[in-house]
C-alpha cells in the first residue's frame, strides 16, 4: 500500500523553480535563435551584396562594351575617306553619296546598328542607312558633335523604340566640324542578347527613368513620367532593402545595389531576391534553436533527474533518521525497563531474604512452647537428680550420688545441644551455596521438632545412612526440612495413624540428583497446585497455626540451591514431599562409601 504524500510548501516552491528554469531555457533558445538569425543574416546579406555587385558589374560591362562598339563605329566612320568625300564637299556628287550610303549600310548590317546617318551641321542628311531622316531626339547629340565633341543621347522615338545615339564630328582638315556621323542603336535589340538572370538589373538616366533593363516591366518607369513602384526602402546592416509591387518577376523584398556608369551616362541598379537570404538565415537560426532546445532539454532533464535523486535521498535520510530516533527511544525505554526489572529483582531478593528470616522466626515462635518444654523437662530432671544426689550423699551412698551427677551432666549436654541448634537456626546465613551434609541437617531439624512430634504422638521412621553431601546452605536446608516436618506433624496430628517417614535416596550417577522425601499418614493435600503459593494455608490464620509461607519459602530456597521440590498425594493415602538436590561433586567418594 502506498500513500501519496501531501502537497507541501516546498513542493510548490520546487515546481515554481522548475517552471522558472523551463521558461528561462526557452527564452535562452529564442535569444540564441535570434542571435544566430541576425549573424547569419549579416553574413548572407554581405555575400548577396557582393554577388549582386559583381552581377551588376558584369551586366554594366556587357552594356558598356555593347555600346562602346557603336561609339567606336561612329568615330571610325567620321575619319573614313568615303564619308569625308561626301561630308566636306559643298556639292557632293551622286556617286560619292551612293558610295557613302553603301558603306553606311554595310556597317549597319555588320554591327546591328538600327541606322547610320551622315548629317550636315544644319541637319540635312547627306547619306543614310536604316532610316531616311534624323530623329528629333538625336538633335542634342548632333549639336554636341557640331561643337567638336562626341555627342551622346538617348530617347524614345515616335514608334516607341528606345534609342541610344552616338554622334561623331567630321572635321575639315585643320578646321571645325562640318558634319557628324550618327549611329543609332535600338536598345531593345541589345537587350535581346542578354542572358536571363535571377536578379532584376536596370539602368536609369539622370532623370531617374529606367532606360535599359532585363525586366520589361521596369522599362521607362521612374522619373516624373511614372514612379518606380517601390513601397518601402530600409537600410539593414549597411544594405538597402526594397519592397515593391512591380510584378511577379521582380524579386521583393530585394537587396538594392547601385553602380554609376559615367562612360554611358547611366546608373546601373540591381534588385537581388532576399528570400533565399532570409530562408538561409532562418534555417541556420532554426537549426541553432533546435540544437539549443535539445541541449536545454538535456540539461533540464539531467537537472530534473539529479533533483529527483537528491529528493529521494533526502526522503530516505529523513526516514532513516526518524527510524533511528524511534529505535533510540525504544532502546532507552528498554534500558529503563531493564533497570526497573533489576531493581525489582533486587527488591524481590531482599524481600525473599526478609521472608526467610521471618519464616525462621515464625517457626521458632511456633516451636517455643515445645522447646521450653524440651528444656524444662531436663531442667526438672536435673533438679530432682541433684536433690537425689544430695540425699544419697547425706545417706552415705556416694556411688549413687555420682551416678545421679553423671545423669545431670548428660542432661546438661543435651540442653546445650538444643540451645546450640536454636542459635544456629536463628543466625542469618550468607546467601552462598556450599557443600552440606544432609544427614546432619535432618538430625538437627528432627532434634528441634522433637518436642512437637512427641507432643503429637508421632511415630518417626528414619534410618540415617551415613553422610550424604549435597549443594546448599546448612541453615536454609534445615529450615526447609523443618517446614516439611512441621507440616507433616500438623497433618497427622488428628489422623488415626500418626507416622512420618523420612527417606534419602543417593544419586546413582554424577548428573543425577540426591532425592529426599518426607511422607506422612495424614489426610493428604487438598489443593496440590496451590501449596507453594505464598499465604496459601488451610490452617487457622493469625493464631500460632499457619501463615501459608512455609512451603513458598522452602520452594524459593530449594530453587536457589539448583534443586527442586514437589508435593503430591500418595496412592495409599497421605502426602509426600520430595526434594531433589545436586550432589556435592567432591564428596561423591564419601557418599558412595557410606
Ligand atoms: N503434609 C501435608 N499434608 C497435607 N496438607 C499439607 C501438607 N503440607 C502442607 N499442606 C498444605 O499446604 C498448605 C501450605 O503449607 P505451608 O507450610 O506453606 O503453610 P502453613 O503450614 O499453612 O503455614 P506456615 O506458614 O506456618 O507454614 C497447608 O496449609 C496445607 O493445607
Ligand atoms: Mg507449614
Amino acid at each position: 500500500m502506498t500513500d501519496t504524500p501531501p502537497f507541501t510548501e516546498s513542493d510548490s516552491a520546487a515546481l515554481r523553480q522548475r517552471l522558472f528554469w523551463a521558461l528561462g531555457g526557452l527564452l535562452g533558445v529564442v535569444v540564441l535563435g535570434l542571435l544566430v538569425f541576425v549573424l547569419s543574416l549579416r553574413t548572407e546579406l554581405d555575400q548577396a551584396a557582393e554577388r549582386g555587385a559583381s552581377d551588376l558589374e558584369l551586366a554594366s560591362d556587357r552594356l558598356t562594351t555593347g555600346l562602346q562598339r557603336y561609339r567606336e563605329l561612329a568615330v571610325f566612320l567620321s575619319d573614313h575617306p568615303t564619308v569625308l568625300a561626301v561630308a566636306l564637299e559643298a556639292e557632293p556628287d551622286v556617286q560619292a553619296t551612293a558610295a557613302t550610303s553603301d558603306l553606311l549600310q554595310s556597317m549597319a548590317d555588320k554591327t546591328g546598328a538600327h541606322s547610320l546617318l551622315l548629317v550636315a551641321g544644319d541637319g540635312r542628311v547627306l547619306a543614310s542607312a536604316g532610316e531616311a531622316g534624323l530623329p528629333t531626339g538625336a538633335q542634342l547629340a548632333l549639336s554636341r558633335a557640331m561643337d567638336g565633341a562626341l555627342g551622346v543621347a538617348h530617347f524614345v522615338d515616335l514608334e516607341g523604340r528606345r534609342r541610344y545615339v552616338f554622334a561623331a564630328p567630321v572635321f575639315e582638315p585643320n578646321g571645325p566640324a562640318q558634319a557628324a556621323v550618327v549611329v543609332n542603336v535600338d536598345i531593345g535589340l541589345l537587350e535581346w542578347g542578354w542572358p536571363t538572370e535571377a536578379s532584376a538589373i536596370y539602368f536609369t538616366d539622370s532623370y531617374g527613368v529606367v532606360f535599359i533593363s532585363n525586366r520589361s516591366e521596369l522599362v521607362l518607369r521612374g522619373g516624373s513620367s511614372g514612379q518606380m513602384p517601390v513601397t518601402a526602402r530600409h537600410r539593414v546592416m549597411g544594405h538597402e532593402i526594397w519592397r515593391h509591387e512591380a510584378g511577379p518577376y521582380i524579386p521583393s523584398p530585394a537587396l538594392h545595389v547601385i553602380q554609376t556608369l559615367p562612360v554611358i551616362g547611366l546608373e546601373g541598379e540591381l534588385l537581388r531576391d532576399l528570400r533565399p537570404v532570409l530562408s538561409a538565415a532562418a534555417l541556420q537560426a532554426g537549426m541553432a534553436s533546435a540544437l539549443g532546445l535539445v541541449f536545454a532539454a538535456f540539461v533540464f532533464f539531467a537537472t530534473e533527474r539529479r533533483r529527483t535523486l537528491a529528493e529521494a535521498n533526502a526522503r530516505l535520510e529523513a526516514r532513516v533518521a526518524a527510524r533511528t530516533e524511534a529505535l533510540e527511544l525504544a532502546n532507552r525505554d528498554l534500558q529503563h525497563e531493564v533497570r526497573e526489572r533489576q531493581e525489582a529483582e533486587a527488591r524481590l531478593k531482599r524481600a525473599q531474604a526478609d521472608l526467610v528470616q521471618a519464616g525462621k522466626l515464625s517457626a521458632l515462635g511456633e516451636m517455643s512452647a515445645g522447646i521450653s518444654h524440651e528444656l524444662n523437662q531436663p531442667l526438672m530432671a536435673i533438679r530432682s537428680f541433684a536433690e537425689n544426689a544430695q540425699a544419697f550423699l547425706e545417706r552415705g551412698q556416694p556411688e549413687k550420688a555420682a551416678d545421679n551427677l553423671g545423669r545431670i551432666s548428660e542432661l546438661a549436654r543435651r540442653m546445650g545441644r538444643i540451645i546450640k541448634n536454636l542459635r544456629a537456626f536463628a543466625r542469618q546465613e550468607p546467601e552462598t551455596i556450599t557443600d552440606v551434609e544432609l544427614t546432619a541437617v535432618v538430625e538437627a531439624a528432627l532434634e528441634m521438632t522433637q518436642a512437637k512430634m512427641t507432643n503429637a504422638g508421632v511415630t518417626l521412621v528414619w534410618s540415617p545412612a551415613g553422610q550424604v553431601w549435597v549443594r546448599g546452605g546448612e541453615v536454609r536446608l534445615q529450615q526447609v526440612v523443618m517446614n516439611l516436618l512441621s507440616n507433616a506433624v500438623d497433618a497427622v496430628k488428628d489422623a488415626p495413624e500418626k507416622r512420618i517417614e523420612i527417606t534419602l535416596l543417593l544419586a546413582s550417577a554424577p548428573d543425577m540428583p540426591t532425592r529426599f522425601t518426607i511422607s506422612d499418614t495424614g489426610p493428604g493435600i487438598s489443593e496440590p497446585e496451590k501449596i507453594f503459593d505464598p499465604f496459601y494455608t488451610t490452617k487457622e490464620v493469625g493464631a500460632s497455626e499457619g501463615m501459608g509461607l512455609g512451603l513458598s519459602i522452602s520452594y524459593g530456597l530449594v530453587q536457589s540451591f539448583g534443586g527442586r521440590i514437589r508435593g503430591e498425594n500418595r496412592a495409599e493415602g497421605g502426602a509426600q514431599f520430595t526434594i531433589e538436590l545436586q550432589p556435592a561433586a567432591n564428596k561423591e567418594g564419601a557418599n558412595a562409601a557410606n
